[in-house]
């Protein structure tokens, strides 16, 4: 499917993604992400579909087996244990298939189903068919358990992905961890602890997580329950985003698409009731309180990925790009808050500007998108396939030989897939 000869940056994507296979799925990087990630893998699956479709279509496949009962995919899935990664499976005790976490992730499975089955339909027919059901009953678990205003919520930090995001702060400050106890952290051990969440946050992430347990992570009761609930941009825009790509599998298969077709203009309604208009932005709710985050973070600008336009938006894009070399930052670096190498309160990351890149094309903002690209192919180009980078500088940060940044080398970023 390239025309252009490989670049050694190609190779290198390549080698990444298959050190990471672990036969079936694929770590996020060794040591830090021992299991399977729910997002990441969909990435992955991306990336492995540039040089190998039944790979691809393995990852979906894989993911899929530790989905629960009520739709939900977990965001990790422990097939094998692995002591290097806390918390593991005996502290969630995920009720699923498989030993899992409690959460989900954005839902980017049914729009990259489609960028893969896209690439060869014919080699694709018979994984979509059997991924729909799964897919159908995942997004509807979003829609009967997360809406708010028809806005998609998340239950936990880690369930958008982006852990430590100012977005969640005023939700966090909320909580009063009392009786988490002793835990150890094995984060900080693979990691520099500056460019990781502090004790604050994760005595917060623990304690969400044994309330989820206690509960037996019954949607119902945590509804109820749970005093962590943040409408949020990422899971909005990526979830309308999939439905409407479930729906274009769906009809290519020859299912009736009709209550997809519904949510998707729940979606729609939901993801304006993100736009905060003191600040100009999409924003993350803090639904217990009705409080407006304050933040201008990437997943604000998914707004493209999820086909809405908003010149504001623009503007926006184009103020915050201008004071970073290596755009998008997770958080706007004209904050206070901003802290360029701690994860998601400042640093970029590939996976978010392969998904804006591609909101920004489609919308018509075709300078933008091959901007954003290019700045993106130099970034991991000069300084390696990280998990994130210092948006001023470029260092790399976080986790190396990471599995989602060679995805999205080789199936966005990289000069081989077309002029940018
Ligand atoms: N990102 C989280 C972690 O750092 C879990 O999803 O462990």
């Amino acid at each position: 499917m390239n025309t252009l000869s490989a670049t050694p940056h190609d190779e290198q994507a390549r080698a990444i993604l298959r050190g990471n296979d672990r036969g079936g799925y694929t770590v996020p990087t060794s040591g830090l992400y021992p299991y399977q990630w729910n997002w990441d893998s969909a990435f992955a699956a991306w990336g492995f579909a540039t040089f190998d479709t039944r790979r691809a279509w393995s990852e979906m496949e894989t993911l899929f087996t530790g989905q629960w009962s009520n739709g939900m995919v977990p965001h990790i899935l422990f097939h094998k244990p692995d002591p290097g990664y806390f918390p593991g499976p005996d502290v969630w005790a995920g009720t699923g298939p498989v030993h899992s976490s409690g959460i989900s992730q954005p839902p980017v499975a049914a729009s990259f189903a489609r960028r893969i089955y896209d690439m060869d339909p014919e080699a694709g027919r018979a994984a979509v068919k059997a991924l729909f059901p799964k897919l159908f009953a995942w997004h509807k678990w979003f829609m009967t358990w997360r809406l708010d205003q028809g806005a998609a919520c998340i239950t936990h930090p880690w369930e958008a992905g982006r852990d430590n995001a100012p977005d969640w702060d005023s939700a966090m400050a909320s909580i009063d961890p009392v009786g988490v106890g002793d835990y150890k952290r094995r984060d900080t051990s693979h990691v520099d602890p500056a460019m990781r969440p502090t004790k604050y946050d994760y005595d917060r992430y623990i304690w969400l997580v044994q309330l989820g347990r206690r509960l037996k992570w019954d949607e119902a009761a945590l509804l109820e329950q749970n005093p962590f609930r943040v409408a949020d941009p990422t899971m909005t825009f990526i979830l309308l985003r999939a439905q409407r790509d479930l729906a274009y599998l769906g009809r290519a298969i020859g299912e009736d698409t009709g209550e997809i077709e519904k949510d998707i203009l729940v979606l729609e309604a939901g993801a304006e009731t993100l736009w905060n208009p003191s600040i100009k932005s999409y924003d993350s709710r803090n639904v217990r309180s009705g409080e407006w985050a304050g933040c201008v973070s990437n997943a604000s600008f998914l707004n493209w990925y999820a086909g809405i336009d908003r010149p504001e938006m623009a503007e926006q894009y184009d103020r915050i790009s201008s004071i970073c070399r290596y755009p998008v930052p997770s958080y706007d670096p004209a904050s206070d808050r901003f802290d360029a190498k701690r994860y998601w309160r400042g640093p970029t990351w590939g996976i978010v500007n392969a998904l804006i890149g591609l909101g920004l094309d489609e919308c018509g903002h075709k300078d933008r998108a091959a901007a954003l690209r290019l700045a993106t192919r130099d970034l991991i180009a000069k300084h390696g396939f990280a998990e994130y980078f210092d948006p001023h500088t470029g260092d790399a940060a976080g986790g190396g030989s990471f599995t989602w940044t060679a995805a999205i080398w080789l199936a966005w970023a990289s000069p081989t897939m077309g002029t940018a």
